[in-house]
């Protein structure tokens, strides 16, 4: 009896080191500093270094002053004339749009 609820815990261990080392693997961006890296890297061939914007590219480091966070998710998931959707992953979608919110 005792054997077996230690097997139990070993592999509920097991469980959750996997579980832990599938979310270092891909941990979603989650604080300021880390969404600011991603969005840089994903949308400047656009929005331009620093996403200040080029052309018909709006710049994104003033896009709270011009659109809610609810707004900014809708363009993101969905698009908008030449920005295309689902650039931004499901799950980084409510920390990508707070922080562009912030922009202002
Ligand atoms: C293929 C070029 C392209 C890429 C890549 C791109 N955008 Fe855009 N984006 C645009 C264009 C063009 C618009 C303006 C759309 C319009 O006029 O309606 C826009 C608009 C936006 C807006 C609305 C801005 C406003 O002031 O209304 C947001 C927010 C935005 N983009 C975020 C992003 C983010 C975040 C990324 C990277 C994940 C990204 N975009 C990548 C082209 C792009």
């Amino acid at each position: 009896m005792k054997k077996m609820a230690t097997a139990g815990v070993l592999l509920m261990l097991a469980l959750g080191m996997t579980a832990c080392g599938g979310q270092t693997a891909k941990k979603p961006i989650s604080s300021d500093d880390e969404v600011k890296a991603a969005l840089q890297s994903r949308c400047v061939m656009c929005h331009g270094a620093e996403l200040k914007g080029t052309g018909p590219n709006p710049d994104l480091t003033t896009v709270g002053s011009r659109l809610s966070k609810e707004q900014i998710k809708e363009v993101l998931q969905k698009g908008r004339n030449g920005m295309p959707g689902g650039l931004v992953k499901p799950e980084e979608l409510e920390v990508v749009a707070s922080y562009l919110a912030k922009q202002k």
